[in-house]
């Protein structure tokens, strides 16, 4: 063998496992990105009043969809690499390049409460998984809010997956929320009131389990950012409630010292009192 085809063996040698795998994953993950989920329609329940300003302090204070959707609801990059691929949220308002005019409240429960779009196809950066919960009745006054938003004009482009992300999914490293979620699971309403049982209803839809972990025990830190710290009874035995009060509208703990904004702060600094009290239920009495 001459020294070129020596070369080229061992080159194909080495790169073949990387191009089947490539292949591996290319196949895997088209299955989960493309095939679609089938949701039951169902009627929701017409609530006999939605309220605007209720569902305004939802997105902006609960729920947080300004995080990855912008201040102005009027779309936002979340996160771009050649790697993992772009995601872009898109334009929630009714300007031009927005959503907002193209969906009917089926079409919003679809991306919101199970995570794909009108094809059906899963989405890939939702948190939906979170809001599967979702009460109809919430539900019914974050639309109040999201169909009368001021509009705004931009335009963004589509998300696109790259390579890891595939590798990824096909690992089951990375799960799509849509393919998680027990689409036919019944919903029920919770009183709002500084109950456990509302603290936990609150604690799933304004993502504290996502970060500090489903048992309060504490989360990873994603690239640069904080880990997430436990947040169960035990770990907070020396905070009062008011002391969770001041850590969510100020971002400040009992000591004095801030916490960084990665931990939604800003968003909750809008939370009612009710609201933080539910929570102080859930993660005294409730959780942990
Ligand atoms: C963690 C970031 C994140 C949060 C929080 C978030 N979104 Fe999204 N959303 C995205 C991204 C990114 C997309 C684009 C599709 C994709 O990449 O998943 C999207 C897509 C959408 C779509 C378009 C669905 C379609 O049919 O194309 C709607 C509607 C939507 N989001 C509404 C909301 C609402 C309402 C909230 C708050 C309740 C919210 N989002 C919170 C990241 C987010
Ligand atoms: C996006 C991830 C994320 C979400 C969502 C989130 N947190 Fe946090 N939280 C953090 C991080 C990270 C810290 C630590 C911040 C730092 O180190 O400055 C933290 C800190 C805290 C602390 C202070 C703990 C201590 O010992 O100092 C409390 C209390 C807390 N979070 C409660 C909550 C509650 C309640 C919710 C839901 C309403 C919530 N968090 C949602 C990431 C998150």
């Amino acid at each position: 063998m001459t020294a070129r085809t020596l070369m080229l063996v061992g080159f194909v040698a080495l790169a073949l496992p990387g191009v089947l795998l490539i292949f591996w994953a290319r196949g895997q993950s088209a299955a989960l990105l493309e095939q679609p989920v089938v949701i039951e329609e169902h009627d929701l329940a017409k609530p006999e009043h939605v309220s605007f300003t209720r569902g305004e302090r939802l997105v902006r204070h609960v729920l947080d969809c300004g995080g990855c959707h912008g201040e102005d609801l009027g779309g936002l990059k979340v996160s771009e690499s050649l790697l993992m691929g772009g995601f872009y949220a898109p334009n929630l308002t009714r300007g031009s390049g927005g959503v907002g005019g193209a969906l009917d409240v089926a079409g919003w429960d679809r991306a919101i409460r199970h995570g794909v779009d009108a094809d059906g196809r899963p989405l890939l950066h939702m948190p939906s998984d979170r809001w599967a919960v979702l009460s109809d009745r919430d539900l019914m006054d974050v639309l109040a809010y999201l169909e009368r938003v001021p509009e705004v004009d931009r335009e963004m482009l589509d998300s696109k997956v790259g390579p890891m992300y595939r590798l990824l999914l096909a690992t089951g490293d990375i799960q799509l929320p849509a393919r998680q979620i027990d689409h036919d699971a019944p919903r029920r309403e919770i009183e709002p009131g500084p109950t456990v049982a509302y603290g936990t209803y609150l604690a799933t839809i304004s993502g504290c389990l996502d970060c500090h972990g489903e048992d309060l025990g504490g989360g990873p830190s994603p690239s640069g950012l904080p880990a997430s710290p436990p947040i169960d009874r035990r770990a907070l035995k020396d905070w009062k409630s008011a002391d969770l009060g001041r850590a969510l509208r100020e971002g400040l703990r009992p000591d004095g010292t801030r916490l960084d904004p990665y931990m939604p702060w800003p968003a909750y600094s809008g939370m009612t009192e009710e609201e933080v009290q539910a929570l102080w239920m859930f993660l005294w009495v409730g959780g942990g």
